[in-house]
């Protein structure tokens, strides 16, 4: 990355969700904080701050990745997808979204973003996975309210759902 000056704001392009967005930050401004407030997309939550909690989990070049751990400025160029760009289309929630709502997979919310977007990049890599896969991939989100028992089942049925009926057949 070049040498930045801290006290200015440097423009930035990336793709956001499949659109082409750019903005201004200051070299200091984290990604988190960027989605948030320069654009608006609040979908991304910030819990710890410090890449433990996994709220904040986007995807960055199809890679789940911490965006309180990244600054705004390092995703000059990149592809990135967030919890707004997980659903097929307006008014059509993703398979996993769906198995979500139906297995009651959440209640305040605050850490389903985050999980959704690594679920989204594990089931495609990993179709067909064994209940303790799940709770050790699980293992790097914090949810204080469902205990986990209705997030594996929903991530069980979604995936079991498309590999039935793959989502771009
Ligand atoms: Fe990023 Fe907790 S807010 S990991
Ligand atoms: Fe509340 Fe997970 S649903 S933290």
């Amino acid at each position: 990355m070049p040498r930045m000056s801290a006290d200015i704001r440097h423009r930035l392009r990336f793709r956001l969700n499949g659109r082409a967005v750019e903005g201004e930050a200051e070299p200091r401004m984290l990604l988190t904080d960027f989605l948030r407030h320069a654009l608006g997309m609040t979908g991304t939550h910030v819990g710890c701050e410090h890449g433990v909690c996994g709220a904040c989990t986007i995807q960055i070049d199809g890679v789940p990745a911490r965006a309180c751990l990244a600054l705004a400025l390092q995703v000059d160029g990149a592809d990135l997808r967030t919890v707004e760009g997980l659903a097929p289309q307006s008014g059509r929630l993703s398979e996993l979204q769906q198995a979500f709502r139906r297995h009651h997979a959440l209640q305040c919310g605050f850490c389903t973003a985050g999980i959704l977007m690594s679920l989204d990049w594990y089931l495609r890599d990993h179709p067909d996975p064994s209940e303790a896969e799940l709770r050790e991939f699980l293992g790097g989100h914090l949810c204080r309210c469902t205990g986990y028992t209705p997030i594996l089942a929903a991530a069980l049925d979604a995936a079991k759902r498309m590999r039935e009926a793959p989502p771009d057949a």
